[in-house]
């Protein structure tokens, strides 16, 4: 089997605790590649822990993560840092620039342990920032920058090193809802060339506009529309209320 042939994303039974608060329960969930996702649910429902399970910056307490056909369970954090930083880029609803650093550098710093020296690290990052728009922006500073410019700022180093998978979390959530609609946009678009996209949100009408939508309550995952129209809600009832 070709590494191309696996899932991207393969969870199997995967439970997530931090002592008796079970924030993840075995969950089962296969993104092949070139999917466009939504994962949706309640404040405290377990989304960011089950991204950040499938961005392997947490482990499963229990069940199988499988990466890109590459059972994490078998890799030392060293390598699992290589497999992260080759396969998976992260943008997070806050979008994390230093302050004071230039667009360009934020981007380009993505890089750093890279093995590429710094003149092409800077040519990548300004290729990156072109691609989200911001060919403008390049000596702009966070300050300088609209909340939705920001993001795309993240997005361009999320997406420098061309990861096959791109895990949003609230990706719109500090923004208006035309800035969020110009970062979706973006999602779609890289969507469109190739790239594996996770995207978290609250907004039903964003989820609504992906190809696929999966959704979680008390930390299970209560319907999953590639699976068909699973009775939504009817297994959290059935055990009486989680928490
Ligand atoms: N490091 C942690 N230690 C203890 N409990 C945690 C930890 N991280 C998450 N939790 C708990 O796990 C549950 C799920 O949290 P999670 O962050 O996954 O929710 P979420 O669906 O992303 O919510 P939100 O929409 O508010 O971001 C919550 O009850 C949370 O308090
Ligand atoms: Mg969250």
């Amino acid at each position: 089997m070709t590494a191309s042939s696996h899932p991207v994303v393969d969870l199997a039974g995967v439970s997530k605790s931090y002592g008796d608060l079970t924030a993840l329960r075995s969950a089962d969930l296969v993104v092949h590649r070139g999917e466009l996702l939504a994962v949706v649910g309640p404040s405290g429902s377990g989304k960011s822990t089950m991204l950040n399970i499938m961005g392997t910056l947490d482990r499963p307490t229990a069940g199988k993560v499988r990466i890109a056909g590459h059972d994490i369970d078998e890799l030392r954090d060293r390598d699992l840092s290589a497999l992260r930083a080759a396969t998976i880029g992260f943008v997070f609803q806050q979008f994390h620039l230093a302050r004071g650093v230039p667009a360009l550098d934020s981007v380009a710093d993505g890089l750093l342990y890279s093995g590429r020296g710094r003149a092409e690290r800077r040519e990548l990052a300004e290729r990156a920032l072109r691609r989200v728009g911001l060919g403008r922006r390049l000596y702009h500073e966070p300050h300088q920058l609209s909340g939705g410019e920001k993001q795309r700022v993240a997005i361009a180093r999320a997406v420098l090193g061309d990861p096959p998978l791109l895990l949003a979390d609230e990706p719109t959530g500090a923004l208006d809802s035309r800035s969020g609609a110009v970062v979706m946009e973006l999602l779609h678009e890289l969507h469109e060339a190739g790239t594996t996209v996770v995207v978290i949100t609250h907004d039903r009408d964003i989820a609504a506009s992906l190809p696929r939508e999966v959704r979680l309550k008390d930390g299970r995952i209560e319907y999953d529309s590639a699976l068909g129209d699973a009775p939504a809600g009817e297994l959290v009832a059935a055990e009486g209320g989680l928490r």
